[in-house]
């Protein structure tokens, strides 16, 4: 009995330790951090640290896991500057502060590009002052930026509300950290230029101009064998870059190559609608977020009120060739999805819905890409109102 006893507590000891607990951190409008925790085998999704940080308007995330730091964009435009928060995570996943440097106003995305990790300096989008800003990092409440870059429009573009001015949306990197990318939804263009890696210094490529109208808001780039944006890495060939546009909700396709002269180069591919049959999007619908898993790519509708007045997730499947084919819409569970992430087993996909201010977690299948029921969903911060710049802003997973 007691050999028996002996064996079993023995052999607990040595199974491994397996954990179903795996981490989000979402930001709101109102002015949080936050850390939830989500149970792969039971699906409970709940708060487990909220933090105020991150200025008045903390809009975007950026998790770096190598250093265990969260970058958080404030978009504060009713003040003439906001600010880049860098926050540190201990082993439990709950962060303290570490800086917040002063920006230009309206942050609304950020990354980390340059240095011989790809991750020695941030990049941030200004959209309300039409801005491109870059710090060394670490951050410090003293930084300053390296570059402000400052963008002008000669006149107003075809949405004359929209593209009133320069709207940069996003930042992103290529897959081989060379070269940084800004989709400028009131330009119609993507910003392009080249990284130094050694200084984090930008350097101006021809942008790629896209229809007039169309409103670039996020990008995602994919090629045939998957992989992380690495720094050095050798250009992927059948690189192809997906914009999501909001002001004319299509996604669009480019072909990427890298010519010898040392840019990019592009050539256009596709033009969808985010809905069934190629058709219009309702009256109303402004594309959000794009993000791409293996073959699938996925982007979100904000207010197009598809499910019973939730909005939705469009669902791609994409060739070998890296064209897209539209296969569904699946309920977003709540109202404007402004974020989506897809964790790293690609077994879940939390989505921040921005009005409803809730993070909905919803099963994905690894194999088909298909996107399954709600399994979770938990508010998170003050509802907020259509169309204001209030509610929830960011979700990522972290590990
Ligand atoms: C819409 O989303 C809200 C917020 O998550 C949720 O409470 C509600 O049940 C959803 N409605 C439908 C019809 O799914």
């Amino acid at each position: 009995m007691a050999v028996v006893r002996y064996l079993c507590l023995l052999t607990l000891a040595l199974a491994p330790s397996f954990s179903y607990a795996a981490n989000l951190y979402a930001s709101t409008y109102d002015g949080t951090v936050n850390l939830l925790t989500f149970d792969e085998k039971s699906h409970a999704l709940s708060l487990t640290q909220s933090l105020k940080a991150c200025g008045s308007m903390p809009s975007w995330l950026t998790w770096d896991s190598a250093n265990r730091k969260l970058y958080c964009t404030d978009e504060d435009f009713y003040s003439s500057t906001a600010s880049i928060s860098s926050l540190s995570a201990a082993s439990d996943m709950r962060l303290s502060v570490d800086a917040k440097a002063t920006t230009p106003s309206g942050g609304v995305a950020n990354t980390l590009y340059g240095g011989s990790d790809g991750k020695s300096y941030i990049a941030i989008a200004h959209y309300q002052s039409s801005k491109v800003s870059t710090f060394a990092l670490p951050l410090k409440s003293s930084s300053k930026p390296l570059q402000e870059l400052t963008f002008a429009m000669s006149a107003p573009g075809p949405n004359s509300a929209r593209q009133d001015a320069s709207h940069p949306h996003e930042v992103l990197t290529d897959p081989t950290g060379s070269f940084l990318l800004a989709p400028d939804l009131g330009a119609d263009l993507i910003r392009i230029w080249s990284i130094s890696r050694n200084t984090g210094a930008l350097t101006s490529c021809p942008s790629l101009k896209v229809t007039p109208g169309t409103g670039p808001r996020h990008a995602a780039f994919w090629s045939p064998t998957p992989r992380r944006a690495k720094n050095g890495a050798a250009a992927p060939t059948n690189l192809k870059l997906f914009v999501a546009n909001e002001l004319s909700n299509i996604i669009s396709s480019f072909s990427v190559t890298y010519p010898s002269s040392g840019c990019l180069s592009f050539k256009k591919m596709q033009e969808l609608s985010p809905f069934p049959s190629n058709a219009p999007a309702p009256s109303g619908t402004k594309v959000g977020e794009i993000h791409v898993k293996g073959n699938y790519l996925y982007t979100t509708n904000r207010a197009d009120g598809t499910f019973s007045g939730n909005d939705s997730v469009a669902t791609w499947k994409l060739s070998s060739k890296g064209v897209m084919r539209f296969a569904g819409l699946t309920e977003a569970g709540g109202t404007y999805p402004r974020t989506f992430a897809i964790n790293a087993a690609g077994t879940f996909v939390a989505v921040g819905d921005q009005t409803t201010a809730n993070v909905a977690i919803f099963a994905r299948d690894p194999g088909t890409g298909e996107l399954g029921e709600k399994v979770a969903s938990l508010r998170v911060g003050d509802i907020g109102h259509a169309e204001s710049e209030d509610g929830l802003s960011s979700v990522i997973w972290a590990k």
